[in-house]
């Protein structure tokens, strides 16, 4: 019977003392490789008598599989090791500044979006949705805006083609629509706000075709024309960081209010720059009202105990004022040099946003 004590001291003693990982490559394959030892071994064993070929195959058997894990095992080593040597060389200080001229920036929509959304959930406001592709119901009907009503044209509505009732979708000209669906299926009382796109066929110095509103609703059995004007008031300080803002409430006329107003906000205009306070000129920010009894009806809720107050702001006309963006258009230009003057950094946050501001 071979022994092979002798081939496995060998292998085992050379095993433990090869260099690298292309060492260890060569003796696997000098012992386990198709013309291997521990392979011939194995063809050998042919030429036994079974009894022999018994045991030797066992103790061959047994080889093969030590000498397997201990070139793992030197592997694993060896990988480690350059793994060490790796970590030790592209160390590098992750509290270093990254280039600026290699970061991205959030555009002053996303921001200000945060900032309202951040402002009016500490008044206790929650978030709500609403299709940006609305049906004729909530985009006017509901709202007090029958067919053929006059107020349908101060909008200038994108309408899609008919589908087989005859029914036109539209892009919602307003999130207004959002307070229909959430009165239909909330019970007051009711404390939201609705971020999203809007659409209007309009394009000039202060109006896109697409542009963000931010719409508020408050239901409840005391509401009144104070609860909304305080509310718009702080919220006007807080977002601009002012502690006395020019405001302007100006009576005003929508089908689902009752009153109504538009509030602008005093700024000053200069050589392409536009700023909040001061100034000779007014900007209109949002239009606002106490939501008209009719449209309680319409979403069921009883008039005669709920009232409430609606607001619809624009997110770009406020983003104009805060951070100087004298032309609106160029929001939606994809213009990488605009992005870097006007966008903002990943941790840029602005004080209004940093709570203790309300
Ligand atoms: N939906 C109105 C608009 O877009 C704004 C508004 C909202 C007015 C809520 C009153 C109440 O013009």
């Amino acid at each position: 019977m071979t022994d092979f004590k002798s081939l496995r001291a060998e292998l085992l003693s050379e095993i433990e003392a090869v260099k690298d990982l292309d060492g260890l490559e060569r003796l696997r394959v000098a012992s386990l490789g198709k013309k291997g030892k521990i392979t011939e071994g194995m063809k050998a064993l042919g030429k036994l008598d079974p009894e022999e070929r018994r045991a030797q195959g066992a103790a061959l058997n047994a080889l093969k599989e030590e000498a397997t894990q201990a070139i793992a095992a030197r592997t694993r080593f060896f990988k480690d090791l350059a793994l060490n040597a790796r970590l030790l060389e592209e160390r590098f200080d992750m509290t270093l500044p990254s280039r600026p001229e290699r970061e991205g920036r959030i555009h002053p929509i996303s921001q200000t979006m945060d900032e309202l959304l951040q402002i009016f959930g500490a008044m206790g406001f929650a978030v709500a949705e609403g299709p940006d592709v609305e049906d004729d119901f909530h985009n006017f009907a509901a709202l007090n805006i029958p067919p053929e009503h006059p107020a349908r044209q101060m909008h200038d509505t994108f309408y899609f083609p008919p589908d087989a009732k005859g029914e036109r979708k539209v892009l919602r000209t307003h999130t207004s629509p959002v307070q229909i669906r959430t009165m239909q299926t909330t019970k007051p009382p009711i404390r939201i706000i609705a971020p999203g796109r809007t659409y209007r066929r309009d394009s000039d110095i202060t109006h896109t075709p697409m542009f963000h509103q931010i719409e508020g609703l408050l239901i409840d059995r005391k509401t009144h024309m104070g609860h909304l004007k305080g509310c718009l008031i702080d919220f006007c300080r807080a977002f601009f960081e002012l502690d006395d803002v020019p405001l302007r409430f100006r009576p005003s006329f929508f089908p689902f209010t009752e009153p109504s107003a538009e509030v602008d906000i005093g700024c000053e205009r200069r050589k392409g720059e536009i700023r909040v306070g001061g100034g000779a000129d007014w900007l209109e920010i949002l239009g606002c009202g106490m939501v008209h009894p009719k449209v309680l009806a319409n979403c069921g809720i009883d008039p005669d105990i709920y009232q409430g107050f609606a607001f619809g702001l624009g997110v770009e006309r406020v983003a104009m004022l805060k951070y100087g963006i004298p032309d609106l258009r160029t929001f939606f230009e994809a213009d990488l040099r605009w992005m870097h003057h006007y966008g903002f950094l990943p941790l840029d946050v602005p004080r209004s946003a940093q709570g203790g501001a309300l």
